[in-house]
């Protein structure tokens, strides 16, 4: 059965979004994997379908109400859902590689996209909702939180991307940045392609691209070296 996906959202519009195009369109038309955008305004109140209210305790903007989404919850995932439940929010735990592969590798998701200035924490107990972030900025909603999720998924999905082995060497899975990379011509603009990657000495290149990323990799997000030490020992940088 396909990895499927369901959000939850006021703005079901944006999706498939960008996903409907490149690799994650082709294996959406294929079957790979599925996408249902509902609108959480389906589930609200009055002839007006409020879905929020002023925050308890006063202040600006507006709480999405723990009832209106508890009912687009139900609806739209019944008891037997084994998908894990996640709530798209600059408060959550910040998205990683990891994270990705381990949901990737699960029968999908269901993603709750934020709104306003927040989503009644209620809720978020009551649904077993998991706060997930994709980074220390704050985005006007979660729809493209959930797209940036969704892409990151779906990628890994068996048979999506082109080269199979393409997804091992890339940036974060071996707890490094990667390494430079060139293409013909050899020389543009008064600026070479590295000797050693004309060289055809497969050794040579690849203590040329771990010395890279490595030394990228120092420069730029020191804490990654510290993070991946005990990681890094049996999960090479590069192959060979
Ligand atoms: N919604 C608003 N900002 C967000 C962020 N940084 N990550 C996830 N969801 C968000």
């Amino acid at each position: 059965r396909p990895w499927r996906a369901t959000i939850l959202t006021l703005y079901p519009e944006m999706f498939p979004g960008p996903l409907g195009l490149s690799l994650s369109g082709d294996a959406l038309a294929r079957g790979d994997w599925s996408l249902e955008a509902r609108n959480i305004r389906e589930h609200g109140l009055g002839r007006h379908r409020n879905v929020d209210d002023n925050p308890a305790g006063g202040g600006a903007g507006m709480v999405l109400r723990c009832d209106v989404l508890a009912a687009a919850i139900d609806a739209a995932s019944g008891a037997g859902d084994e998908r894990p439940r996640l709530l798209m929010s600059p408060r959550g735990k910040p998205l990683t590689q990891a994270r990705v592969r381990a949901l990737c590798a699960g029968p999908g998701l269901v993603v709750v996209c934020g709104r306003f200035e927040g989503v009644d924490e209620r809720v978020i107990a009551g649904r077993a909702l998991e706060e997930v972030s994709i980074g220390d900025y704050v985005l006007s909603g979660g729809e493209i939180a959930a797209l940036t999720l969704l892409d990151a998924c779906v990628r890994l999905l068996p048979g999506v991307m082109g080269k199979a082995e393409s997804g091992v060497e890339e940036s974060f899975e071996a707890g490094r940045l990667e390494y430079p990379h060139y293409t013909r011509p050899r020389e543009w603009e008064g600026r070479a392609i590295p000797e050693v990657l004309t060289g055809g000495n497969h050794g040579a290149i690849a203590r040329w691209r771990r010395t890279e990323a490595d030394r990228i990799t120092a420069e730029r997000r020191p804490d990654l070296l510290g993070a991946a030490k005990h990681h890094s020992a049996k999960c090479p940088t590069v192959r060979g």
